[in-house]
Formats: C-alpha cells, structure tokens, sequence
C-alpha cells in the first residue's frame, strides 16, 4: 500500500473519475435514448461510507484528483457529503483536488455548499447556445438553467472553469465562435471534443464525427490559434486566441488519441474499477467491500483497505497502451459514457 499506481507502460495514474450515479437529468442524443438507459439497481450503487472509503486508499496509492462524474453527479442527493468528505483526504503529496464534470442543471442553487464543502474546479457541459437546438439535443427544454448554472460557476470565482461540448455535423458545427465567445464572455475555457463511440445506441459514424482538424479550421477563420505548451497528461490540447489571456482547447480522442500520456483511472456507480473509457473488462470492488454482508462475519478494516488497494493495482496493471477506436475490428463497450 501507498505505492504508486503506475501501469507495465510506465504511466503513473493520479486521476481518479467517480461516477456518483448513471442517471442523468437531460438525454444527449449522442449519450442516451429518449427514454434513458436501463438504470443500475439501486442496491448496487455505491454509499457515501463505500465512495469514502475507495477514494482514502486510492489517495494513499497517490491519486491526486479526484473528478465527480455521472450520469449527472448532482442527482446525488449526497452531493455536498461526498464531497466534503473526498476533499478532506490527504495523500503523500498533500490534500487531494476535487473537480465535477456536469451538466449545470441544479448548479446555481447547489454552488454555494458545494464550495464550503471544499469543490474546487468545475467542467460544465453546454453544447449550443440555441433554445430550440438544445431542446432537441437534449430532448429536454432546460437550457436557461444550464445558463443559470454557467453564470454562478462564472461570478463563483472557480478557475480555470471549463466549457465542453461535443462538436456535431449538421447540429452545433456552426456555432462554434459563438461558443468560444460565450465562454470568453464567462471567464472559461470552451473545449470541443470529438465524438466518440460511447452513445448507447451503438451509432457512432466516423464520417459524421467533427474532427479536431475542423474545429480548428472553424475558429481559425475568426482568432488567430497559438498553441500552448505543458499539456500533460491533460487530454486537450490548447491554444491562445490572438495570443492573447483567453483560450480554447480541443479533445482529440480520436484523430489524435492521448493515451500514452494517460493518467486516469475510473469507477462506475456501481463499484467497478475501469483503466480505460474503451475497456471492456471491470474490476469489481463490490465483494471486497460487502464481504461482512450475510457471513455474520465482521471482516478487519484494514483488509477491506487492503483488498482495494489490490484491485487498484490490478486494474492499473491490466491497462493496455491505448484505445483502438482507430482499429477496424474495435468494438465498442458494453457500457457507454454515463
Ligand atoms: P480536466 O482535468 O479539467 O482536463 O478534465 P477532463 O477534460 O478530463 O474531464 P471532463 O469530464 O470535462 O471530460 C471532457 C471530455 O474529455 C470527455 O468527453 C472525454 O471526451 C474526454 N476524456 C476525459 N477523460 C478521458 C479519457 O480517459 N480518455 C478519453 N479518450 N477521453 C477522455
Ligand atoms: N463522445 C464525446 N464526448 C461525450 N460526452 C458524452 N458522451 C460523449 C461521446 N460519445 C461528453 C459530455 C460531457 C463530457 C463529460 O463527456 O458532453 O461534456
Ligand atoms: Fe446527461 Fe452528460 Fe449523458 Fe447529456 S452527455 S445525457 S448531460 S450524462
């Protein structure tokens, strides 16, 4: 224990991404059917004590941020909880760094709390600016609170925040500069990411992917793009506009993979360790954490740690160079991006 998380490829992993729940308050056409996935059981999620309790060995074994994702993680009802408590853990390097990816929605009201709790970096997912586009993007007619959710997280003080959306065909592909503007006009950074081949219906197509060479080509036609150096293990890759303070950034997972610089590993809701969005094997921390449950048998703290901390490592070991979207016999995982 206490190790390092590093892989047989040399990478030492540092992130950890925690989805609190699948479910999710919009329905993105490129992650959800209409009628939302079939949910996990509600027994099988993971307890405020469970996500508690991974994240203290994981931090001991050196993860340095942890990242709270969905499904939308602010349908978790223990939201501020779990927050408070991830972000009271230290590891060898220190207190740890806790970040959210969400879509907005619920944001305005929860910010406050969310920050006294300790939250401290923010990724807001908004993918057009138009009220009917969203609506039909999202199947759900609540772009203003997405607006209202940015615009906190805007006057909160939070930086760097961060803007996504998934660049699409023939659906926000002409919006892009007034996105970029939009964010500038926030005090965030607008990230465009290519779409990958994780929606639930198994309909990605390459040819109606919007590739990073596009997005550059859209926003270069209004700014002046200066690349930024010291990228990481960061999967977008940035530039000044004009050279000046503001700037933009791309996630090319697919034309121009980051893998080799990966430092991510990630646990569903339901307790399954992951080394890859692309991998399609789970590492399954439900029986070592509720190995007391039905033997009437008290199991010692330190071994449940110690069980996580195994299969930690496991999972790291077992972690392939890169993805193989780009291989014409891939297939996509069973389990999609929420
Ligand atoms: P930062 O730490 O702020 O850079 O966060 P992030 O970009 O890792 O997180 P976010 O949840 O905002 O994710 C934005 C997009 O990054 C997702 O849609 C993915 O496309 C991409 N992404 C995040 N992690 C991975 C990863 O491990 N592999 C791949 N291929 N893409 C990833
Ligand atoms: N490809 C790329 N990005 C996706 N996201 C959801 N599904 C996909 C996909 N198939 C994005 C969301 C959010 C981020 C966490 O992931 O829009 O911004
Ligand atoms: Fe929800 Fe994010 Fe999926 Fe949209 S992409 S349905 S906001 S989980």
């Amino acid at each position: 224990r206490g190790r390092p998380l590093t892989d047989t490829h040399g990478r030492v992993h540092r992130d950890l991404r925690i989805s609190l729940t699948d479910r999710c308050s919009l329905r993105c056409t490129y992650c959800m059917p209409e009628q939302g996935n079939e949910w996990l059981a509600r027994t099988s999620i993971l307890s405020t004590d469970e996500i508690e309790r991974i994240a203290r060995v994981a931090a001991a074994a050196g993860i340095t941020t942890f990242r709270l994702t969905g499904g939308e993680p602010l349908l978790r009802t223990d939201i501020v909880d779990v927050v408070s408590r991830l972000a009271a853990l230290e590891g060898p390097a220190g207190p740890v760094e806790i970040a959210m990816t969400t879509n907005g929605i619920r944001l305005a009201e929860l910010l406050p709390s969310l920050m006294d709790a300790g939250l401290q970096r923010l990724n807001i997912s908004i993918d057009t600016l138009q009220r009917d586009r969203f609506r039909e993007l999202t199947r759900r007619d609540r772009l203003d609170d997405v607006l209202e959710g940015i615009a906190a997280a805007a006057a909160s003080g939070l930086r760097p925040l961060k803007l996504n959306a998934v660049a699409m065909r023939g659906v926000n592909d002409d919006e892009l500069v007034d996105l970029v503007e939009f964010a500038v006009a926030s005090g965030a950074q607008m990230r465009f990411i290519e779409q990958m081949p994780l929606d639930a219906g198994h309909t990605w197509d390459r040819s109606q992917m919007v590739t990073r060479e596009e997005i550059v080509d859209a926003l270069a036609t209004r700014w002046d793009l200066v690349p930024l150096p010291g990228r990481g293990g960061a999967p977008a890759e940035r530039w000044t506009l004009d050279g000046g303070p503001h700037t933009v950034g791309v996630i090319a997972s697919v034309t121009a993979p980051f893998c080799g610089d990966c430092d991510r590993l990630r646990l569903t809701a339901d307790g399954q360790l992951r080394n890859c969005l692309f991998s399609t094997t789970e590492y399954d921390l439900l029986p070592t954490l509720r190995q007391d449950q039905g033997s009437g048998l008290a199991a010692r703290e330190s071994d449940i740690d110690d069980g996580i901390d195994r299969m930690l490592r496991s999972c790291v070991h077992g972690k392939l160079p890169g993805h193989a979207i780009n291989d014409p016999a891939f297939l996509q995982p069973a389990r999609g991006m929420n």
